[in-house]
Parts: C-alpha cells; structure tokens; sequence
C-alpha cells in the first residue's frame, strides 16, 4: 500500500484510523500488488450517473419518489450467471412496477448487487472438526467453504470482485437497455401463488390494471413505449473492504472531490460506524449517496455527529438513514431518532431495512426470518413516521429472483421443516421471488395507509 503522505483526507487516509472487519492479509506484497492494479482498472460507474441518483434521492428526501433497495445478503463470485442475474432484474423491475402502479410517484431502483461482497462477522475464526479457521468474509475475501486454506484472506478476490462486479454491471446494463419488454407484461408474472394471501382480489386487480396500461401504451404510442424500456436501475454495496472501494476511488475531470466509481451508492454498515473509525474516515471524503445502517446498539447524539461529519453541507439526497431496529424494538427506537433528526434539519432519506432486526435461528439451528415479522417492521415503520410527520422514502431488503426456502411465511405459508429444500444463501435468508412480489404489494398498500 502508499505511504499516506498528509493529514487531510484521500482515498487512503483511512489507514490510520482503527480499523474494524478488514481482514489481516497474510501477504501484504502481494495486497499492495493487487490493490495498484486494482487502482489501474476502468472505472466501474460514471460520476454522472452516481449524481443522477443523488438528485433523484433529493427528490425523496421531499417525499417525490421511493426508494426500493434490495438484493443478495452476499453475492457469490459463483452465482455471476445469467439465470440469476435475469431473476434479479426481473424480480426488483417487477417489484418496482407494483410500487409505482400503487403509489404513482417514481420508484428508484437500486440492487444490492454488482459489488456486494465482503460480510462483516461477529468473530474472525470459527472451530471446524476441531481446527480453528478463518471465519468466511464474503467472496471478496475468502472462499466460503469450510477449509482452513480457501478460508485465508486472499488479495487476488479483489480483482476477482472487480471483474464479476464489471460482468455483472454489463449484463445489467444490457438487459436494462432493451431486450426485457416481456416483463412489461405483467400476464406473464407467476401469481399463482398469491391465491392463498387474503389481499389476491386487490392483488389480481392490480396486475390486471397494469396489464392494461401497458396495452394502452403499446397501442397509442409503440414509439414512447419502446423508450419507457430503458429503465434506470443502480448499484450499491456495503463499502466494508476499504482495499476494494478506495482503489476505486478517484477524482474526475472537471468536478470537486472524489467518486467511488466501484458502485453508485455504498452504505456504512451497523457495526463499522464509529466517528473516529477508519470506515466513517473514508465515506468522509466520497462525494456519492451513502446509506448509513442503524439499529441497536445505537446512541441519538452520536448518529447525528455521524450525520453531520458525512454530510456537513447538508446536502439532499446525500444520506440515506436506513433504520434495522426489529420489530420488537423499532416503536421504541424510532421516534425519538425521527425527531432529533428533524431538530437539526439534516435532509435524510428515511427508509427501512425490516430484515437485519428480525433474524433468528431454528430449533434445527437454521438461520431464517419471518415473513409476519419483517411485514410487521415496515407497517410500524410507516405508522411512526406517519405519527412524527416525517416520510418513509423507502425500503431496504435481502431477496433474490429464484425459488429458494430461506424466510418462513409468507402467502404460500413456507414452514420451518422446508427450510432445507432450497436454502441457498452465503449469508442472511432472503425473500424468494414469490414473498418478494408480496412484500412489494404490502409495502403499496401500507405507504398507501400512511398517507390516509
Ligand atoms: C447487511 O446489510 O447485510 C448487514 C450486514 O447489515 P447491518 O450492517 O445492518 O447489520
Ligand atoms: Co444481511
């Protein structure tokens, strides 16, 4: 790594700062070789587009648009495949349609995905068959399964991040483009499954609704309809890997200040926000939106110094405040945060992460959430914000386009003893296709409730 030369920030000023959940990489030549190539490396986004997204979260933080953010827990270097990529794209596009459909304000799209990684855990090594092993870190890091040799931090997953982020951002790109008409139409969503919830009457109304519209469009106008199919969707990921994302953090011609170019967005994870940490040194001097996690443990006074030193210029649209407290604690927690934020007048983002304070382990020992309980969060997160007077401008989720038994509940009433069929995740248990497209439709009907 360069030698950090001044006081004042740069992409590497972080370093001496303590820092949390970075690995200790055995091979520091080789990191500092990896981490110059790295630097060398074609951005991944333009600064054009991370402002394009910044104005647009102006436009929420004034209660014009919502924000829909969600994807993998972790992405897997192995799972950057089509089929999956397409049932990503897919299931947030789809989302989003019901959002919009429902709310009729703009939805902004961004995944949690092209970059997200790197995990931050509770403890760096784990006891397997007896031996002590390095604790999986997210892909970014080190392989997931369970050998003491694949579980050593390794530099070269920088560049292996960067590439299947880079692939992945492509694939993205194009199938925004053009090319995914059919998801316009929404006769062709796979509804079945709604047929147990007590809303599919309204639900059933919707997408025949929607199909309608879309009729008309194509109708009246094929020409108009062709450029509504160039749909905006962004990129975020939890900036953990300080190597990954300051390697990727420049200046650019003819603007101030320097842009993460790695994704549009990042976020500042719940256990790496200490004011004088090395992850707080960092989102300092990056001019994109950041998200910053908060949930227990948490102190009012230090969230707003965290605010204040991310955003001194109180600049809209530049902090997304994305609460994760549980469903048991959020009545308690929320209120008195929504208004010593308002007191000091910073123009957040308000949006709600239901997933990160409702997880719990089976009796099987198996890692899942509650449908019931992460519908609960977002219903008491709009009834607070509705109570205080503020606008709950989104919603933060782990979910993916495929099949998998990760969360119980849901309209098809998925049980614990079906965990096992399909459990696929790196990490945290995502909503599958099916609860996804039911979050979306409850999240409409309860912004739509809090609204009168
Ligand atoms: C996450 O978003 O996957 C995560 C680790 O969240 P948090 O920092 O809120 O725990
Ligand atoms: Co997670």
């Amino acid at each position: 790594m360069p030698e950090v030369v001044h006081k004042s920030w740069s992409p590497i000023s972080w370093k001496e700062k303590p820092v949390k959940q970075l690995p200790d990489y055995p091979d520091q030549k080789e990191l500092e070789q990896c981490y110059e190539m790295l630097k060398d490396l074609p951005p991944l986004v333009t600064s054009w587009e991370i402002d394009a997204l910044k104005n647009k979260l102006a436009d929420i933080s004034d209660g014009n648009g919502f924000l829909l953010q969600g994807g993998d827990c972790a992405e897997s270097f192995d799972a950057t495949k089509a089929p999956k990529i397409v049932n990503m794209v897919k299931v947030l596009l789809q989302m989003s349609f019901i959002l919009i459909h429902e709310m009729g304000i703009p939805v902004l799209r961004v995944g949690r995905i092209a970059g997200q990684y790197a995990k931050p855990r509770s403890n760096d090594f784990e006891m397997v068959d007896g031996e002590e092993i390095h604790n999986y870190r997210g892909d970014l890091i080190n392989g997931f399964e369970s050998e003491s040799g694949i579980r050593i931090p390794d530099p070269q997953r920088l560049i292996e991040g960067y590439h299947k982020a880079g692939l992945t951002l492509n694939f993205l790109r194009a199938l925004s483009e053009e090319g995914f008409a059919d998801l316009h139409h929404p006769e062709q969503w796979e509804l079945d499954f709604m047929r147990n919830n007590e809303y599919y009457a309204e639900y059933e109304e919707m997408v025949s609704s929607i199909t309608k519209a879309v009729k008309f469009v194509e109708a009246i106008a094929p020409d108009t309809f062709t450029t509504l199919q160039k749909v905006d969707f962004y990129t975020s990921h939890e900036a953990l890997n300080l190597y990954y994302d300051s390697a990727q953090t420049r200046p650019v011609p003819r603007k101030p200040g320097h842009y993460n170019l790695s994704a549009h967005m990042v976020w500042l994870g719940n256990r790496t926000r200490e004011l004088d940490g090395a992850h707080v040194e960092y989102f300092k001097g990056i001019n994109n939106p950041v998200g910053i996690k908060i949930g227990p443990p948490f102190e009012i006074d230090e969230t707003l110094k965290l605010i204040e030193t991310l955003n001194p210029t109180h600049e809209k649209g530049k902090i997304v405040l994305i609460t994760r407290f549980g469903k048991d604690l959020i009545e308690e927690q929320l209120p008195g945060l929504i208004q010593a934020v308002r007191r000091e007048g910073f123009p957040v983002v308000w949006s709600s992460d239901p997933m990160h304070g409702n997880t719990f382990s089976t009796g099987g020992g198996i890692k899942t959430r509650n449908f019931d309980d992460i519908i609960r969060e977002v219903r008491s997160a709009f009834a607070i914000h509705r109570s205080e007077g503020s606008y709950l401008g989104g919603v933060h989720l782990e979910l993916t386009g495929d099949n998998v038994t990760e969360c119980v509940g849901g309209a098809k009433g998925l049980e614990e003893n079906e965990l096992n069929r399909n459990y696929e995740t790196f990490c945290d248990p995502r909503l599958n296709y099916e609860q996804s497209l039911e979050m979306a439709f409850l999240v409409a009907r309860e912004w739509k409730n809090s609204r009168g």
